[in-house]
């Protein structure tokens, strides 16, 4: 008998053409958001979740599902889902590393570009058919060569934000609470600072942690204070990881330059304070939305789900560290 499957929304059409050739497959919704009623009542009878970073999986829903033996998410953060409890009842959980690296960092340097020359700000001005000739002090905005990045997080994601800012002539410095060798550091040009020494001297700080217990609020109204008037704050990895009213704050008088957020604090929504402002670029969500990327990505949640579901180990277990 072909395992049950539990598919939370659609994946791209050549994974879920796949997936649905291998096991007995229900897609719960093709809404952007699932009713949780709907999740808790369609998981029961399975043995495979395929999910996204959008669902709560949490012990309700786990014990709902006598039968489970895998979740795959599709998404790096596994923030969204209870390990521990999954664990504890011996269910493989599997995410999708490595494959979206690089188009995180390139949106990381679309952002960084778009705050310090105030590109959306520009673009709006010109559709509002504002552009009546070139003038000295038009849009003036920040230059990268010789500023300090600061990068929260130094895994996958900051390393490779690191590797391109270096053709911007950035200095580089990073937090992490697992320092590298020294040796390591040398070699990628890199310089450690704790974290409150870093938000003070960095002139750009850009986020690239995980969210955890520990990394909520990591930037808080405090550490924003304390933070140049000029810095500009780049959030790419997790909303929650931000004060996001603290920052509204900042942005709005002045206490930090500007910022630019792919992720929010209660996505999908918005701090309206935030939206308000022309000194921060919002996205939604987008890090990783390339076309090879996100093909990618749901091959291997995909990969992971069968493997696992075969009694398999699949290549990209999330395990108790
Ligand atoms: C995106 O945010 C991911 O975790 O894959």
């Amino acid at each position: 008998m072909r395992p049950k499957v539990l598919l939370t929304h659609p994946l791209l059409p050549e994974a879920m053409d796949y997936l649905s050739r291998e096991v007995d497959l229900e897609l719960a919704t093709e809404e952007m958001i699932l009713p949780r009623e709907e999740l808790l009542a369609k998981i029961a009878d399975k043995q495979g979740l395929l999910c996204f970073l959008t669902d709560v999986i949490d012990r309700e829903v786990i014990d709902r599902a006598p039968e489970l033996r895998i979740i795959s998410n599709c998404a790096v953060g596994v923030n969204n889902i209870d390990l521990k409890y999954a664990w504890s009842r011996g269910l493989l959980v599997t995410n999708t590393p490595d494959v979206l690296t690089e188009a995180t960092a390139d949106l990381t340097l679309a952002l960084i570009l778009a705050v310090t020359r105030r590109l959306v700000e520009a673009d709006r001005f010109c559709r509002q058919g504002r552009f009546r000739g070139w003038k000295i002090d038009l849009f003036l905005g920040q230059e990268l060569a010789g500023r300090t990045l600061g990068l929260v997080g130094f895994g996958r994601i900051g390393r490779a934000v690191a590797r391109r800012a270096r053709a911007f002539s950035l200095r580089i410095i990073y937090y992490d609470p697992n320092r590298l060798e020294p040796g390591l550091e040398k070699e990628l040009g890199v310089a450690f600072r704790p974290l409150d020494d870093l938000v003070r001297e960095a002139d750009l700080i850009s986020i690239h942690a995980s969210l955890t217990p520990e990394s909520y609020h990591l930037i808080s109204a405090e550490r924003l204070r304390r933070m140049k008037k000029t810095a500009v704050l780049i959030n790419v990895a997790r909303g929650p990881i931000v004060d996001e009213k603290a920052l509204a704050e900042a942005l709005r008088t002045g206490q930090i330059w500007g910022a630019g957020l792919d992720v929010f604090e209660n996505e999908p929504l918005i701090e309206p304070e935030l939206v308000k402002l022309d000194n921060v670029v919002l996205l939604p969500h987008i890090g990783s939305a390339t076309a090879d990327t996100r093909r990618q990505m749901c091959f291997m949640a995909v990969d992971n789900l069968l493997r696992g579901l075969r009694g398999e180990r699949p290549a990209n277990p999330v395990s108790p560290a």
